[in-house]
């Protein structure tokens, strides 16, 4: 029920798909109009999967949607939409979480100098959770200083996007007793997150999320890093065929999407993304 995505528009199809013999069934498309989008999803939807990643981003100017979708048992509780305007999300804030949802992602993409957000949320988790959104680099760094130096909250999601030329975030906290090492960073080139990745790496951190954000043409990232030896792969800056190709290369070593994010580099469409390899599912159902 209330897991309509509210898009309506128009375009041309890309297409990422896997179903997986031994493992949860999953999906994910890139590159899809919000009309394409809005159809996948109601098809899934009704074969009980739900939307667990969505990145809105454009290209020239014309909003484009990258998700990923996860089959359940039973029919799953979730809430997404795909277009809301900056100027509407308070009103959707408060209408989800009086409904007792949570958010789980808030990508916040720029459209002819407005922001927009897609976005999921669900019930998952009973733990208090804190989002904003709308928050200039130094705003960010200070409710970030708040939540996590003096009240112990952990960024689980972050988001950067333009209104006009000047960067915004998005992002959502966590309170939690986990204490596994993590950091985050945000505003970094496509060099500094490399670096900042190689030097993680070295540390043993792994990125658990990456967003890719165009501000006034130049790109930048955003990352939270988490302390684990999980297998993983991650990527930065495919073109939408370096994508799909890297897609069916790790899909077929057994390897599940668990982070996408499209973003406007001056000569086209950019994607980042993290595959983790998952273990094999015992039950085999
Ligand atoms: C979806 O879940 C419901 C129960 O919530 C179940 O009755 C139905 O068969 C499921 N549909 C599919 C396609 O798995």
């Amino acid at each position: 029920m209330p897991s309509v995505m509210k898009l309506a528009l128009t375009g041309a199809v890309a297409l990422l798909s896997a179903l997986q013999a031994n493992a949860a069934a999953w999906e994910a498309r890139h590159g899809l109009t919000a009309e394409q989008f809005q159809k996948t999803f109601d098809d899934l939807q009704a074969k009980n999967y739900s939307l667990v990643d969505i990145s809105g981003y454009t290209d020239n100017n014309s909003p484009r949607f990258a998700g990923i979708f996860k089959q359940h048992k039973s029919k799953p509780t979730f809430a997404a939409r795909g277009e809301i305007k900056a100027e509407n999300w308070h009103a959707l804030f408060l209408q989800l979480r009086d409904e007792g949802f949570r958010p789980q992602v808030v990508d916040g993409y720029t459209v002819s100098g407005g922001a927009r957000f897609a976005t999921i949320w669900d019930k998952s988790s009973k733990t208090a959770w804190e989002e904003r959104t709308g928050m200039s680099a130094d705003g960010f760094q200070t409710v970030f200083d708040d939540l996590v130096d003096k009240k112990g909250y952990r960024l689980i999601y972050v988001s950067g996007y333009a209104e006009g030329k000047e960067a915004r975030y998005a992002a959502i906290w966590e309170k939690t007793d986990k204490k596994t090492e993590w950091v985050a960073r945000f505003g970094l080139t496509s060099e500094k997150y490399q670096e900042e990745f190689d030097k993680n790496l070295k540390n043993g951190l792994r990125p658990i999320q990456v967003n890719g954000y165009s501000v006034d043409g130049k790109t930048f990232f955003a990352a939270i890093w988490e302390k684990s030896d999980s297998i993983f792969e991650a990527r930065h800056d495919m073109t939408s065929e370096k994508y799909q190709e890297t897609f069916d290369d790790l899909v077929s070593k057994g390897y599940v999407l668990s982070v996408v994010s499209g973003y406007e580099r001056g000569d086209g469409v950019r994607y980042a993304a993290i595959w983790d390899k998952k273990e094999e599912d015992v039950c085999g159902s």
